[in-house]
């Protein structure tokens, strides 16, 4: 085992990012009631409790139990409850059944919280550490901030399916006129993908080339105003505008609108982190599928950029602006009119292109490998961060995916077209 070098790792910046993020988490659980903690509205969700477990099992399995020979456990039964995914780890509950998980109380889950939390700041105290131990520990608190993402997104679906709409913030956004539409222009070439510096995902390297023909992609998000349109104009009774499976979605779904939208009296509203309230037509459009931002696309005769005209954007346009993150304590995404490019627009984008793996990927060994790669297969990537999520977690070269049908994550879109 290679000592810490200290060079290039600082540590007491890293157990500061370690201690503000694992309570970040905690203070995200504060306007929830226990019983909230509990509830699994739909199964791509997980009850609040199972995340604020996982989270502190990642750090268990992957470093104490590996490198902490005189770690105990506290539950052996842990390994079962709150392994997600990872196979190579052991058995693991299913996901519907995360509602089941009655017992460890809230109590001993926080317990467990603290317990871990404390075995891992020792680790470095004994100075047992390594570089590799150190870049377990970085992916491990990039871990728990995505899971912050989840948890809002989880607790945005539970509480908008409770008939009490109750609400998570006081907070709303000031209103503002979005940005005029416009389109900024790129001419074709060979250009470079990806990273290899600072902490970054697998599944963003390595770097590589990709030849890109003329585009043109807009500088904001499509609104809610310009999505209303498309609703208006029967768009979801077009199948002209669909993919196949995106057509059999919205039959069998019966989809008329985002979701989290409902129509009273010819009104539009959404329920929001704050309130069920009628919707703004400056802001981004939120919570829909890849379907249905493809869908508008086609409508407009027009298409979603691909993942590369989103990074060659992000690294070309320089005047740019970024949108609310998590910080913002919004939860929702703000509107900005200072008619320049929004890099970050506070929604993920939905963008044409499959999840898969860039050229020279290799899956890597370890809890790694079971992290990125497994998943690439039928979802599409989406680009930039949302609001919900954490502000130095985002990055050029982020890519995020889901399935085209899910729509509980913060995604909106934006249009491009060829030149
Ligand atoms: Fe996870």
């Amino acid at each position: 085992m290679k000592p810490y070098n200290q060079s290039n790792n600082n540590i007491p910046e890293l157990l500061e990012k370690f201690d503000r993020v694992r309570s970040q988490t905690v203070k995200l659980t504060e306007p929830l009631e226990r019983d909230d903690m509990m509830v699994q509205s739909a199964p791509e969700t997980s009850p609040i409790k199972w995340h604020l477990a996982h989270t502190t099992w990642f750090f268990e399995k992957f470093i104490l139990e590996k490198y902490d020979k005189s770690y105990v456990k506290l539950d052996k039964t842990f390994d079962y409850l709150f392994n997600s995914y990872y196979e190579t780890a052991g058995n693991h509950i299913e996901k519907i059944n995360r509602k089941t998980i009655a017992k460890p109380s809230l109590e001993t889950v926080m317990k467990y919280r603290e317990y871990v939390q404390n075995r891992i700041v020792d680790l470095f105290d004994k100075n047992k550490g390594s570089d590799e131990i150190y870049k377990l520990i970085v992916t491990g608190i990039n871990h728990e901030q995505q899971h912050q993402e989840l948890m809002l997104m989880d607790i945005k679906m539970n509480f908008f399916s409770s008939p009490y709409k109750t609400p998570y913030t006081d907070l709303e956004p000031d209103k503002a006129k979005a940005s005029d539409l416009k389109f900024y222009e790129f001419n074709s070439g060979l250009r470079e993908f990806g990273t290899s510096k600072s902490f970054h995902f697998d599944n963003e390297s390595p770097v590589h080339k990709q030849y890109l023909n003329n585009f043109k992609i807009a500088n904001r998000p499509v609104t809610n105003g310009e999505y209303i349109e498309f609703i208006e104009d029967r768009g979801y009774s077009k199948p002209q505008y669909w993919l196949s499976d995106g057509w059999d979605t919205v039959r069998s779904e019966n989809w008329k609108m985002p979701l989290y939208w409902e129509k009273y009296n010819d009104i539009y509203y959404y329920y929001t982190m704050s309130s069920l309230r009628e919707i703004d037509l400056n802001e981004p459009v939120v919570n829909i599928s890849y379907y249905e931002a493809d869908a508008f696309a086609r409508w407009k005769n027009m298409r979603l950029p691909t993942e590369y005209e989103m990074e060659a954007a992000y690294n070309e346009i320089n005047d740019y602006v970024d949108s609310n993150s998590m910080e913002s304590n919004l939860y929702h995404p703000t509107v900005n009119n200072l008619n320049k490019f929004y890099r970050f627009s506070g929604v993920w984008e939905w963008t044409l292109s499959p999840y898969a793996p860039y050229p020279g990927y290799k899956t890597p060994e370890g809890p790694v490998g079971e992290y990125n790669g497994k998943f690439m297969s039928s979802q599409m990537v989406l680009r930039g961060s949302s609001c919900i999520t954490p502000e130095n977690h985002s990055r050029n070269t982020y890519r995020n995916f889901f399935h085209p049908y899910d729509r509980w994550q913060f995604s909106g879109f934006r249009l491009a077209d060829d030149l």
